[in-house]
């Protein structure tokens, strides 16, 4: 039996990445998916890839009156609203000295104001439906510091601590709200990251010798895990997060075996 079958979703960020990863495993388990991004052409192609299930719509989810009009849109399109995704996010690779007061609060707009957007204009909906689930992805970075990005750590910690907030207020009306914090995951923005070292091949090494299981984790792999937590089978868990980071958040130290 799918874990979706008959529910309505909105992924942001879905145009690539953990993002398309989390449409593509929804739409497998049975969900109608609106995917929203502001990269109308991977957005357009990405639903087109997955079938009469999905559809695109632009929406920077820094913009409050394209968030409204995105929620209003996938209840009127598919005639109700079961899951918000809230999977958008940008890093800024710059210490605090480098960042500019707009380059600080971009990043907090897209990555965890947008979160209080969409809950705000997609709760009524998800009400009236009889209950439903919001989804956050934060990070790893959510649970431990990583050098280099603060306005990130702090805005991943942020949306931890929204994600048990909002918990908290919706619990009683069937609604609930957890986030995945992704470990090191194979996507356009970990490639962007990269990029920034002498050696990017080398640095994505460096980082995957420290995780325990030694693997990458793929987009799909998120995917998974997001449509467990706004599955059925997740119906008394709220307010958590779900790590999946192979190991790297369990380790102060670790030194593999050989
Ligand atoms: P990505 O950069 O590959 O994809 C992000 C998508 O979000 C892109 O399609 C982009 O166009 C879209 N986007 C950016 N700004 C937007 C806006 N204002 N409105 C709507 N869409 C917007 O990133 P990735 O790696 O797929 O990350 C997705 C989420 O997972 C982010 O929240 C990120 O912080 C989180 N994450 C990623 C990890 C990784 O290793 N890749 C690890 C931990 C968390």
């Amino acid at each position: 039996m799918a874990k979706l079958a008959d529910k309505v979703a909105i992924v942001t960020g879905a145009a690539q990445g953990i993002g398309l990863g989390i449409a593509r495993v929804f739409v497998a388990e049975g969900a109608r998916v609106l995917l929203a991004d502001v990269n109308d052409e991977a957005g357009a192609a990405a639903a087109r890839e997955l079938g009469a299930a999905a559809a695109y719509q632009h929406a920077d989810v820094a913009r409050e009156a394209e968030v409204r009009a995105l929620i209003d849109a996938a209840a009127a399109r598919f005639g109700r609203l079961d899951i918000v995704v809230n999977n958008a996010g940008i890093v800024a690779v710059q210490t605090v000295e480098e960042s500019s007061l707009e380059d600080w609060d971009r990043v907090m707009a897209i990555n965890v104001r947008a979160i209080f957007l969409t809950a705000k204009y997609a709760l009524p909906h998800l009400r009236a439906a009889g209950g439903g689930s919001i989804l956050n992805v934060a990070s790893v970075s959510s649970l431990v510091g990583q050098q280099g990005t603060p306005a990130y750590c702090a805005s991943k910690g942020a949306v931890l601590m929204l994600t048990k907030s909002l918990a908290l207020d919706y619990g009683r009306e069937h609604i609930r709200v957890n986030c995945i914090c992704p470990g090191i995951t194979d996507t356009p923005m970990l490639r962007f990251h990269a990029r920034h070292a002498d050696d990017p091949e080398a640095h994505l090494r460096q980082r995957l010798a420290r995780v325990p299981s030694g693997t990458m984790l793929y987009p799909d792999d998120m995917g998974r895990a997001a449509a467990f937590l706004c599955s059925d089978e997740a119906d008394g868990i709220t307010g958590t997060s779900l790590v999946v980071d192979g190991g790297y958040t369990a380790c102060a130290e670790f030194f593999a075996a050989g």
